[in-house]
């Protein structure tokens, strides 16, 4: 099996970088051709800083990072640093980066890495919101059809919202952006907040995380123990939802997931329901699937998979 090939775009967030740790621990199943970064959980200066923190805890400081949009494309930013702290690494105490960030803009680098690699081979992870996405889309359209697939973390439908009562945050913070994405006709494969509340960290599951004993290790217990204390308030059971590796955990075990083929699009109009993704579970609209809507985890197997991989790092 040869290493599938993508680009991780993210807004690092502890969880996010959960998500990068788990992909450069799996070699053998995927090839990180860079970090492009977006404003979403922090601002882009931020993100693409906490990106080369992840790299670097990593042990991969050659991995390529990218800047790209500091804003949605329509509605000013929404951050969230009331869940993953000031920096959006809270936790852990990690050293400011060595490695450099690159000259390039993310959406150039989307748009040549598509243009270069053969049709088909590259897969877009879209772990925030999904600006950097929708301007390489409108940019150069020549390259939706040379995306091999999407795989990305956003939207729910028995969840509904984790930032209004009506939507996620991902695809609310650039609800505009989503919309360009799920109307583009590329493969999407969807981990919704259906899947990641079912994606639990548990006390065990966060000592077990502390107790590989490697340095890793240690700053994702870390990680876990900052940002569960809010979703504790908040949703009143210990540990939080572990929702971006969702994504990199799908492209080394798929069998970890099932969902439906569906209709999803996104809604733009209403402020009231403003990002909300439109899943049409039931098949009631008549409207072509365009997305298949991750709705279970075997979560026993994916942080099986966590401890294993992490402790390679
Ligand atoms: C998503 O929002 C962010 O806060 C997390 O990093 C994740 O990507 C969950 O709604
Ligand atoms: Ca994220």
């Amino acid at each position: 099996m040869t290493a599938r090939k993508i680009i991780i775009d993210t807004d690092p967030g502890q969880d996010d970088a959960i998500a990068i740790l788990l992909a450069l621990a799996s070699p053998a199943e995927i090839e990180v051709l860079g970090l492009t970064c977006v404003a979403g959980n922090v601002p882009l200066a931020l993100t693409s800083k906490n990106a080369r923190i992840v790299c670097e805890l990593a042990g991969r400081p050659e991995v390529k990072v990218f800047a790209g949009a500091e804003h949605p494309l329509v509605r000013n930013l929404r951050t969230a640093e009331h869940v993953h702290g000031a920096t959006g690494l809270n936790g852990p105490k990690l050293p400011d980066p060595e490695m450099p960030l690159q000259d390039q803009h993310a959406v150039d680098f989307i748009i040549e890495t598509l243009r270069r690699e053969p049709a088909g081979t590259v897969t877009l992870c879209p772990l925030g919101p999904l600006t950097n996405i929708a301007m390489a889309f409108r940019k150069a359209p020549d390259i939706i059809d040379r995306v091999q697939e999407i795989v990305l973390m956003g939207g729910a439908y028995f969840e509904v919202g984790n930032i209004t009562p009506a939507a996620e945050f991902n695809i609310y913070v650039d609800p505009h952006a989503a919309d360009v994405v799920f109307r583009a006709g590329v493969p999407l494969v969807v981990m919704s907040l259906d899947v990641t509340h079912k994606a639990m960290v548990t006390p065990e599951r966060n000592e077990a995380f502390r107790a590989l004993g490697n340095r890793v290790g240690i700053a994702v217990a870390e990680m876990t123990d900052f940002f569960q204390s809010f979703d504790l308030e908040k949703y009143g059971s210990p540990g939080a939802p572990l929702h971006d590796p969702c994504v990199t955990a799908y492209l080394i075990r798929p069998d970890l997931f099932t969902g439906r083929h569906i209709n999803v699009e996104i809604e733009i109009a209403s402020e009231l329901t403003m990002g909300m993704t439109v899943a049409d579970w039931w098949g009631v609209s008549g409207r072509a699937p365009n997305a298949l809507f991750m709705g279970t985890i075997d979560d026993e197997g994916y942080f099986a998979l966590l401890r294993e991989r992490l402790a390679l790092l």
